[in-house]
């Protein structure tokens, strides 16, 4: 398992108005599959602008130790050279994922119909989560896995010799699994065929489609039905990646929170997989508006401008919830600042994140003063409106970046600082998020210890 490191804790204080135009790391989504895909491919894929975040680098270092060639140039462009589909060798070590379920899961899935045996490991928050979610279909290949009781982490996946493609109902709205299932198909005969009851986020398709495999999206009776052809062959395009619309949330809600302030992030990516929050926002009465709506390396991008907004509580659709999965942490927090309640539902896939999200932001919400009802698929939040949170909560992250961002950006715009017991997390998919956040105006400080 991942040794654990020294927490790092980080108080957030009530800051002034918070201005100024930033540009935010690279998406994690797009940023694990460019280096799954390159190391598949055949050729030299290059990405720019990828996330040098921890969770990334660790499915780097993966590929690398599956035999592909990753580098990072003195210009800070990653260098895949792949060793094609069904061309990994055998890790001669563990392959440790630390934090990230991304990682780990779609890799689990590269392997699986390549004839060799991978142990995965993570570090405690990864060891929790289940992984039974992708071994059970990426069985029906005919590969074989052994790991602790529920499928946890550490464990070990045999890829099958003779794979045999699969058609799988995903029962869980999940697009980790949706790809860990379309990659096994890429070294299986025939064709892979996935069916969500929702749409899940689709960069695994848009990429693929890129790297040239053949594929398939339709609405069918059962759902929207995704299908790749097997025995494919990819071949290395280049990749730039746009700014996290998961990362871009926590500057901007800052923007929307804090009198007087006036943020732009620029160059996120607007796939509407992943805008979710950026609507919920606009039926609150947030003042975000887009500007500059391009196309970047076949995705949709723009700037983003959040001023500070007097906001309304709303219910928000649960059949959006996985285009804003990883930004509820972060509407909870900003429903609290609304004038009246906010309802979030249908987000039972949240007590299985890097932490158990909807208990770890109802505990965090209360110690700051907000009254919060936890529901099993959910949370009921009651507005304070503008500056009304009272804060001063001492926060436990649970291994969480997420947790962690949330609860600064709410320190910045409460009574009283809000303070973090481990910021070490952010790192996993923001790296200088205190500088950014810093560099707007916010007040971060190290307390002593
Ligand atoms: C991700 C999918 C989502 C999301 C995660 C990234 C991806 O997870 O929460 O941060 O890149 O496919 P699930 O697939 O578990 O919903």
């Amino acid at each position: 398992m991942t040794a654990p490191h020294a927490a790092a804790p980080l108080s957030a204080e009530p800051s002034r108005a918070l201005t100024g135009e930033i540009r935010v790391p690279g998406d994690k989504s797009i940023s694990h599959r460019a280096l799954i895909l390159g190391a598949m491919a055949v050729g030299e894929t290059v990405i720019s602008g990828l996330l040098e975040g921890e969770d990334v680098l660790r499915t780097g270092a993966a590929m690398a130790a599956l035999g592909a060639d990753v580098k990072r140039d003195a210009d800070g462009a990653w260098h895949v050279h792949g060793v094609g589909v069904g061309g990994f060798a055998e890790p001669d070590q563990v392959l440790d994922f630390g934090n990230s379920g991304t990682g780990v899961r779609l890799a689990m899935g590269a392997v699986a119909t390549t004839p060799i045996a991978c142990t995965f490991t993570g570090d405690a928050s990864l060891c929790r989560r289940p992984m039974g979610r992708v071994l059970d279909p990426l069985a029906r290949f005919g590969s074989v896995s052994i790991g602790r009781a529920g499928g946890k982490l550490p464990l070990t996946l045999a890829g099958a010799k003779d794979p045999m493609p699969v058609t799988y109902a995903s029962p869980v709205a999940s697009a980790q699994v949706k790809s860990a299932i379309l990659l096994g198909g890429l070294n299986a005969p025939g064709e892979t065929t996935v069916i969500e009851r929702e749409a899940t986020r689709d960069h695994t398709e848009n990429m693929l489609k890129a790297f040239g495999a053949s594929l398939r999206v339709e609405e069918t009776a059962e759902g929207h039905a995704v299908t790749v052809g097997g025995h494919a062959e990819l071949k290395a395009v280049p990749v730039a990646v746009p700014a996290d619309p998961s990362s871009a949330a926590f500057p901007l809600a800052a923007g929307l929170l804090v009198p007087d302030s006036a943020v732009t992030v620029t160059g996120i990516l607007m796939n509407p997989t992943r805008t979710g929050l950026y609507q919920t926002l606009k039926e609150m009465g947030a003042d975000l508006t887009s500007s500059v709506p391009r196309d970047a390396g076949g995705e949709a991008v723009a700037d983003l401008t959040a001023r500070f907004s007097a906001l309304k509580g709303i219910e928000v659709p649960p059949e959006r919830a996985p285009s804003m999965i990883d930004e509820y942490p972060i509407l909870a927090v900003i429903a609290a600042f609304a004038e009246g309640r906010t309802v979030m539902r249908g987000l039972k896939e949240l007590r299985v994140k890097e932490s158990d999200r909807i208990a770890a932001m109802a505990r965090g919400l209360l110690a700051c003063g907000v009254k919060v009802e936890e529901l099993e698929d959910g949370l009921i939040v009651e507005g304070m409106g503008p500056g009304g949170m009272p804060g001063g909560g001492a926060i436990s992250t649970e291994m969480d970046h997420r947790i962690a961002m949330s609860f600064l950006v709410a320190g910045l715009a409460a009574k009283k600082a809000v303070r973090v017991d481990d910021s070490a997390f952010i790192a996993t998919s923001f790296p200088g998020f205190t500088d950014l956040m810093t560099r707007l105006g916010g007040r971060l400080t190290r307390p002593n210890r």
